[in-house]
């Protein structure tokens, strides 16, 4: 196996005699945690979707004690199950910070020419510290919706941040130019604008209707949760417009078919995404099909924030090339 400089900061395999050769160990260990921390920050949102659905919000009423007087849930608390369904939730956020601390360090020990790297590592360990205290403030507003959607799109952030960590390190160091046309490029930049509009909606029709988190008195925001779900569907009408603009152009001006077959991702979970919403509205919100909803949000965070990675290049790229042609690496 040779190791060379280039293959270790850039996670790409050196050819020999024309065989591929494994990338040195430290990559391979590196893409493994920033598989694990995409992995534990998508695994949060799903645990935290338990605690609403199962109506654990309160399960522990204090923080950062679970009740006055101790960490843990104890036997003389009356919120059964409710208390360890919460309680586990805070344990996972311990694991979430733990595993981006050792990401950090295994980048500073073995990528330190990857600032962008580091500098989006650092992003997620405050941010989940952050989260944390957000998590906090939630119990002792007694689950303000609005408190709620916020701790919810901050964990969005967060995914999109532990993808674009996790795709970007697989492609080359240095700046990047965009594979597409400069108008797919910003449709592209408007998609994410869009998605962000879908997913605070969506906290709103949360927060209007059953599943807000304390199974004993709802916390709502007020709103009608029929129209406020029709203006959440509305905009994943346009937003589905727009994701099939940017596969569409990408298809017709990429210099690469990356681009493409990523947008086309987004497109399918989109898709499957808007079935889970209009099916779980019109079968009266069953348990189940909500969590699907929040990992399908997640996922499709998850492919945009790939998709936006996948659309650049640190390679030089032929300007004349004709639309379709190809870049190193594909
Ligand atoms: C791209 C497509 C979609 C995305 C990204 C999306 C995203 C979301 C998000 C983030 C939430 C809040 C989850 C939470 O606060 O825990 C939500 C809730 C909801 N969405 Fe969507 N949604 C999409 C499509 C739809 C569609 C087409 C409908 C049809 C009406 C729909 C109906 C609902 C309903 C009823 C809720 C509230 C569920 C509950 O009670 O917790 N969604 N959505």
């Amino acid at each position: 196996m040779t190791v060379t400089p280039d293959s270790a900061r850039t996670g790409r395999h050196t050819y020999r005699g024309g065989v591929p050769e494994a990338p040195p160990a430290r990559t391979r260990w590196l893409r493994r945690l920033l598989l694990l921390n995409l992995l534990v920050e998508v695994l949060i949102v799903v645990t935290g979707g338990l605690v609403r659905l199962t109506g654990s919000g309160l399960g522990c009423p204090t923080w950062p004690q679970c009740v006055p007087g101790s960490y843990v849930p104890t036997h003389e608390q009356e919120q059964g199950i409710h208390k360890f369904i919460e309680f586990g939730n805070r344990t996972l956020t311990g694991l979430v910070g733990i595993v981006a601390l050792v990401l950090l360090i295994a980048l500073y020990r073995w990528a330190r020419d990857r600032p962008e790297l580091i500098r989006g590592t650092w992003v997620v360990l405050a941010g989940v510290a952050a989260q944390a205290i957000v998590g906090g403030i939630t119990v002792l507003t007694g689950l303000n919706p609005w408190i709620v959607a916020f701790h919810f799109l901050c964990s969005m952030a967060l995914v999109g941040v532990a993808t674009w960590l996790y795709w970007r390190h697989a492609r080359p160091a240095g700046a990047t130019t965009s594979l597409v046309h400069p108008l797919v490029d910003r449709a592209a930049w408007a998609v994410c604008v869009l998605a962000g509009v879908v997913l605070t909606l969506g906290t709103v029709v949360t927060g209007s209707g059953p599943h807000s988190g304390d199974a004993e008195a709802p916390a709502r925001t007020g709103f009608d949760p029929r129209t406020i779900s029709w203006l959440h569907a509305d905009a994943v009408m346009l937003f589905t417009g727009l994701v099939i603009a940017v596969w569409l152009g990408a298809r017709l001006t990429s210099r690469s078919p990356r681009p493409t077959r990523a947008w086309g991702l987004v497109l399918v979970v989109t898709l499957a995404q808007g079935l889970i919403g209009y099916v779980q509205y019109l079968t009266g919100l069953p348990e189940v099909l909500v969590l699907a909803h929040m990992l399908g949000a997640s996922l499709l965070v998850v492919t945009i924030a790939r998709a936006l990675v996948l659309s650049r290049t640190a390679e030089p790229v032929p300007t004349d090339s004709p639309a379709g042609g190809s870049v190193a690496g594909d």
